[in-house]
């Protein structure tokens, strides 16, 4: 074991998002290969993957035909950048797909290699849009409590999370928050869905004409926040934020990281929710996160304004070595035409309804449940210590981390954030590993329930 590649890992990794203390301890799950839905460790454990890795893996841990895109790619042209004119055939296809895709009229696509860098430079953007437009004293930037939107500079700075700020000592970026749009949370005793809504959209209303609509370049949103906790909007929430921005000209950032390309039960959150951003950023699915590839995708409206602006100085001065990376746009090129063939929308609402009627019969009943919600093939369960009034379990005794573990000890993989269990499965899961999935789900919290019993 001392000279194993776990222990290798143990000596030598930084990870992310891990204590690093508990690491040098107790050392990584080591997975060592990927089969269709299942990833399996070093000691042969194999675990039905519930989350599609981190939000990702819509196709599965090993796909063929994409290892043969990747593999042709690399012996024809396996690197060359995007920078002063230069493009290659597998970026052009890419672009063409995701603009084709884009229910923003008019897209143009700037690739990136992370959901955090197409957030960041959605926020350039914004920036360089209102300067272009002679209003330079617009660069605030609206996010929500609770929200994920990456971890570069600008990404954590945009997030709500409190660990994403804590000792980092971020440089003060403008940018200022809304209240996460929770409903089952935050909704008032005898407050209605309706009344919570029109509570909500007073509020940022009221924080625009407080900060000044002249101070603010934009607003960031998940159509459902998954990292914040898989919360779903509640029902009118984005077509009244869309009115109130058009009409403080402010614009509309949907991170797409997520919820894009099938996984809401349409191509883009922001169609199963009914508004149309300004920009949005896509990551993750885009390779089914097989390569690190991501984009912003600016409605036309921005990047007319933004390319005579570029015109003035000469040229934009904004980009990443890989981004358009040949084997990275090759590789998402291919996944996208899968998901076309396959009708990925169609496929997550199927396997939703499938899921979610799994969830509702299993595990909707029991002690340790308090809401069970989410949109295509993505879900999140809300764990609580008392169903009836609601109230959530004390942080300190971890209830969603007990509940994690006891999944993988029965062979299944979901993610807990806090106390909600994340679910956002691979498209190619069959009905039969739903229900087994859900069978996993329904004994790790009968295991925990019992635990908390102790
Ligand atoms: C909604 C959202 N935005 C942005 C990001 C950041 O993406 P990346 O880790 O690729 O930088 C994530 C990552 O989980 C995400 O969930």
């Amino acid at each position: 074991m001392l000279n194993s590649l776990r222990s290798r890992d143990m000596a030598y990794h930084f990870h992310s998002q891990t204590n690093p203390r508990r690491h040098e301890l107790d050392g990584p799950l080591m997975i060592v290969k990927g089969e269709g839905c299942h990833v399996i460790d070093e000691l042969g454990n194999r675990y039905l993957e519930g989350m599609g890795g981190l939000w990702c893996a819509s196709l599965g841990f090993e796909n063929e035909r994409l290892a043969e895109v990747a593999a042709a790619q690399m012996k024809t042209l396996a690197t060359y950048h995007t920078f002063n004119y230069r493009s290659n055939d597998p970026c052009a296809d890419v672009v063409e797909q995701v603009a084709e895709l884009s229910p923003i009229p008019g897209s143009r696509v700037f690739l990136v290699n992370s959901g955090s860098e197409a957030n960041d430079t959605m926020v350039k953007l914004a920036w360089y849009y209102n300067i272009a437009r002679g209003k330079p004293l617009k660069r605030k930037i609206i996010s929500r409590t609770g929200a994920f939107h990456g971890s570069t500079v600008m990404g954590a700075a945009l997030g709500g999370l409190p660990h994403m700020h804590e000792s980092f000592n971020l440089p003060g970026l403008n940018v200022i928050y809304a209240e996460k749009p929770h409903f089952y949370k935050n909704g008032l005793p005898g407050e209605s869905e309706e009344a919570y809504c029109n509570r909500l959209v007073g509020e940022l209303e009221n924080l625009i004409d407080a900060e000044g609509p002249d101070t603010i370049a934009a607003m960031i949103a998940e159509p459902i926040m998954g990292a914040g906790g898989v919360v779903t909007p509640p029902a009118g929430y984005f077509p009244r934020v869309r009115e109130i921005l058009t009409r403080h000209d402010i614009l509309l950032l949907s991170d797409e990281v997520v919820c894009g390309f099938g996984r809401s039960g349409n191509w883009f959150g922001c169609e199963t929710f009914g508004f149309v951003p300004d920009m949005m950023s896509v990551a993750k699915g885009l390779s089914s996160g097989y390569v690190p590839i991501a984009a912003a995708v600016i409605g036309d409206h921005v990047y007319q304004t933004i390319a005579d602006e570029a015109d003035r100085i000469g040229v934009f001065g904004h980009g990443f070595t890989y981004s358009g990376h040949p084997v990275t746009a090759a590789v998402a090129a291919e996944v996208l035409r899968t998901y076309r063939e396959m009708d990925v929308p169609g496929r997550a609402r199927e396997l939703g309804n499938h899921l979610f009627a799994k969830l509702e019969a299993s595990v909707a009943g029991h002690p340790l449940v308090g809401e069970i919600r989410g949109a295509g093939f993505l879900a999140g369960i809300e764990l609580v210590a008392d169903k009836g009034t609601r109230t959530p379990f004390d942080p300190a005794l971890k209830v969603g981390a007990l509940v994690e573990g006891r999944c993988r000890a029965h062979g299944v993989m979901i993610r807990n954030m806090g106390d909600v269990i994340s679910i956002c499965p691979p498209f190619v899961m069959t009905t039969s590993q739903i229900d087994e999935l859900v069978g996993g789900i329904a004994a790790a919290l009968e295991d925990a329930h019992a635990e908390l019993r102790k």
